[in-house]
């Protein structure tokens, strides 16, 4: 379980403050496959341990290990392409950093955070030989206090990440993505005030209203908090950790919409520490079975992302991977991204908002999840605090997602419920969702009563006629709805193909195969009126060691638009086609 860890949020503004020191860069590394760096022979804590980054004292001194003169991984990144020989990697890697600490960088009377922006998937961090946390989440922010450690000279930092599968973790034990192992995003060493705004964040409620809060953390509790916005003249005092300002006070606050985003900055600031930011304010609720944006019907026209980067199939991160991968979206006609199937960078979700693009965040609760157990449940609330609190200042983002394809039953069902639950305790202003797997049925009127969907808001439903099951024929006479009266999302839908392999539409993998099937797909969704939109599966193809057949997939899930190298399908054309007929 997590342990040593505080919350820490706004990391542009810290940026923006020049709070921030990038620990990114070229890291040494140890592989170590066994945990023999943590656990020696009798199963005790090694006390030589890699995390002591010990070197011989002299001639005789026996020091089994030397970070010095180790492999070398770049931060952020995932190992698996970094080195060839640790393509299929899964264990844990020993990632070792020196921090030289100047007279003038020595934080006297302020605080120092090291900063995670994500490490796949359980990470111990070590300063100067002493463990000082523990991380379990392969992909939401975390921070660890060093607060007077990093005096005047050399400190060690080791970061112990081990990216095994277990079936008590989430995600479990298989994926139809490639385990990325490491420190996969941005690490950064934060210098904050002795009392520091630990958290702040502002949105706007369905009903016009914004609701917000803003956090300390440090001895002056009682410091006065303050919030402006000054493109509705407002300047107010915060009582307690959250606030509200009527509908009538930012009417005339330019709204955010979909294609045409607009951002204003807002402040937060308490006693010497400030945040600003820089938000749009739109408001979304559903009406029955219709997804509205600042009161407007709004159809997602979606396309689903993993966070893959745009070649070279790597964990995507940063900004540059966000713009391409999210103007491959834009050119798609996409109003909607699904960043499936758990939280990505922060970059992503900040691209988003500055595109006017909606998005649909998600946690890895994926396939085969051990809901019966406390331990499990318990890091599935801590994933969802990760990914809520990062990104609820964020317009874009219109629908936390609870799960992925997860098998009906009572454990489930009270495991989800429970995320939904802190889904909108930490935000009750969002959407709530998840991906409902559909079974094949030859029935052509397909009716959703999957018990989750008494739980959310909108009903994301995950299909593949046409590929997996149903003839093409099947789709001209299939309808969907569901118990629920709510929206429904096709949240996956698609087919595979290779890209450039060209024949007749009845050959699978052919180019054409796929677009016939987005055509009889699109067909069949555009005659659905308790539908509110889709996010086919998946913009571009991506990495998986479940996708194996030689000459075609060679460990790629070939259901992108693009290929992994971001080469256009035709179904590409197929789909924006139609999108360009739906655009507002
Ligand atoms: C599932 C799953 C995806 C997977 C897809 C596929 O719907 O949610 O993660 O990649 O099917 O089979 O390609």
């Amino acid at each position: 379980m997590n342990q040593g860890l505080t919350v820490l949020t706004n990391l542009a503004a810290r940026r923006a403050n020049g709070q921030v020191r990038s620990l990114d860069g070229t890291w040494r590394a140890i592989v170590d496959p066994y945990d023999s760096g943590y656990i020696n022979i009798l199963g005790e804590r090694n006390r030589q341990g890699y995390f002591r980054d010990f070197k011989p004292r002299h001639a005789g001194d026996r020091v089994e290990y030397d970070f010095d003169h180790s492999l070398e991984l770049n931060v952020p990144g995932d190992w698996n392409t970094q080195h060839p020989e640790l393509l299929y990697y899964e264990g844990t890697v020993w990632y070792r950093r020196l921090i030289n600490v100047s007279a003038a960088e020595e934080a006297l009377d302020q605080r120092q955070f090291v900063h995670f922006g994500a490490a796949n998937h359980t990470t111990k961090v070590f300063l100067d030989g002493e463990e000082i946390a523990t991380h379990t989440g392969g992909f939401g922010p975390f921070s660890v206090e060093v607060s007077g450690r990093l005096t005047v000279g050399e400190h060690s930092l080791v970061v112990m990440v081990n990216n095994r599968r277990e079936p008590d973790r989430i995600p479990a034990m298989r994926s139809d993505w490639w385990n990325f192992g490491g420190l996969h995003r941005s690490v950064d060493l934060l210098t904050v005030p002795a009392t520091f705004i630990a958290d702040a964040w502002v949105t706007m409620a369905a009903d016009g209203r914004l609701v917000g809060g803003v956090t300390l953390d440090g001895p002056d509790a009682g410091l006065t908090k303050r919030f402006v916005l000054e493109a509705a003249g407002i300047d107010i005092t915060i009582e307690g950790t959250t606030f509200e300002i009527g509908a009538g006070e930012v009417a005339d606050v330019e709204r955010w919409n979909p294609g045409k985003p607009v951002l204003h900055e807002v402040t937060f600031t308490a006693g010497d520490d400030t945040i600003g930011d820089q938000v749009g304010f739109r408001t979304v609720r559903t009406a029955g079975t219709t997804i509205l944006v600042n009161d407007r019907p709004t159809y997602l026209r979606g396309i689903s992302l993993h966070a893959e980067g745009p070649s070279g199939g790597r964990r995507a991160s940063g900004e540059d991977d966000a713009a391409t991968l999210l103007g491959w979206a834009e050119d798609l006609g996409a109003n909607f991204v699904r960043l499936g199937h758990y939280q990505h960078d922060e970059a992503m979700v900040r691209e988003a908002d500055r595109r006017g693009l909606l998005a649909w965040c998600e946690l890895p609760v994926y396939w085969g999840i051990d809901f019966a157990n406390v331990e499990t449940a318990a890091n599935s609330i801590e994933q969802a605090d990760e990914l809520v609190l990062r990104d609820r200042s964020r317009a874009s983002v219109i629908l936390w997602s609870a799960a992925n394809e997860t098998l009906p039953g009572p454990e489930r069902e009270h495991f989800i419920a429970a995320i939904i639950k802190r889904f909108r305790e930490l935000d009750p202003t969002r959407l709530t969702t998840a991906a409902l797997l559909t079974l094949p049925s030859n029935d052509p009127a397909v009716h959703i009563d999957d018990p989750l969907g008494r739980h959310v808001d909108v009903i994301g439903v995950n299909q593949y006629m046409g590929w997996y099951y149903a003839d093409r024929s099947d789709l001209a006479v299939t309808n969907w709805t569901s118990d629920f009266n709510k929206p429904i999302v096709f949240s996956e839908l698609g087919a595979g193909a290779k890209a450039g392999l060209h024949g007749n539409d009845d050959e699978i993998w052919t180019e054409e195969f796929q677009a016939a099937v987005y055509r009889a797909q699109i067909e069949m969704i555009a005659r659905q009126p308790d539908c509110a939109g889709l996010s086919p599966w998946i913009l571009k193809d991506f990495r998986t060691p479940l996708r194996v057949l030689p000459g075609v997939q060679d460990g790629y899930n070939r259901k992108g638009l693009l290929s992994e190298e971001g080469e256009r399908k035709l179904a590409f054309d197929v789909l924006a086609g139609w999108y360009r007929t739906l655009a507002d």
